[in-house]
């Protein structure tokens, strides 16, 4: 069974049918979901998921992008939620600098914070970075993350990057953009990295792979991204399914 480690199912793209998919995710061999939460309201909705779902988990933290709506009583609610028995990491967490907004000083503050809340609780993380490499590299060195276990989700930089991040004890997401035609740093980072590094994540709905792309993406879409993994990999798909499952059973504690 396929572990999808990185999903958001509380997405209004889910509105009209969420229940539905949800329910047919074991028979299409998707094992295990962690629905990742992105702001309060979609940790809270992940929370929900995961109470109502036997096979869906959640991750609670707030975006980088949406770090503007946090305070103090926002904080303690957050934390409050990380001793839910279903919650299985602090995330999605990190840096963002696509946007203008919130001020890079403010998510970096909050970035902080939230590392140390994981340390607190005991809870791997899940990383966010997007063109924010150096920083966010910087950072999750100078806190020694990699002790917290944890995921650079969507991971978008370079195959050398990709190994110090190992190094210091992370896995790395590996989603849709593998399968892309442009998709050549993806599989370079693929070819550099030894198969008990990687997960596999579809960051849904965003993401789609081929030959799906642009469509609204779903974990049903997982089979094409793990096969791919196999073509660069030269192993077998069942090898990467079930690699990649125990990668994240381990690092979710599951
Ligand atoms: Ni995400």
């Amino acid at each position: 069974m396929i572990f999808e480690t990185h999903a958001h199912y509380d997405d209004e793209a889910f509105d009209e049918d969420r229940d539905t998919l949800l329910s047919s995710m074991q028979e299409n061999g998707i094992g295990y979901i962690v629905n990742v939460g992105a702001s309060l309201k979609s940790t809270a909705e992940s929370i929900r998921l995961a109470e109502k779902y036997p096979f869906v988990y959640a991750a609670v933290g707030v975006h980088p992008s949406e770090t503007g709506e946090l305070d103090e009583a926002g904080f303690l609610w957050l934390k409050e939620q990380c001793l839910l028995e279903k919650v299985v990491a602090v995330g999605e967490i990190g840096l963002d600098y696509y946007w203008e907004e919130p001020a890079h000083d403010i998510q970096k503050a909050w970035f902080a914070r939230q590392l140390d809340l994981a340390r607190e609780v005991k809870k791997p993380v899940i990383i966010h970075s997007r063109d924010a490499a150096k920083d966010t590299f910087d950072m999750l060195k100078e806190k020694h993350a990699g002790e917290l276990g944890g995921v650079i989700h969507c991971y978008s930089y370079s195959a050398e990057m990709a190994l110090d991040y190992v190094k210091m004890g992370f896995y790395i997401g590996i989603g849709g953009v593998v399968t892309f035609k442009n998709g050549k740093k993806m599989k370079e980072v693929v070819e550099a990295l030894p198969m008990e590094r990687i997960l596999l994540e579809t960051d849904s709905p965003y993401l789609s792979p081929e030959p799906n792309r642009g469509k609204r993406n779903s974990s049903l879409n997982l089979p094409y991204v793990a096969q791919r993994v196999a073509e660069i990999k030269g192993i077998s798909y069942d090898a990467v399914v079930e690699i990649t499952s125990q990668n994240a059973k381990q690092m979710y504690y599951l």
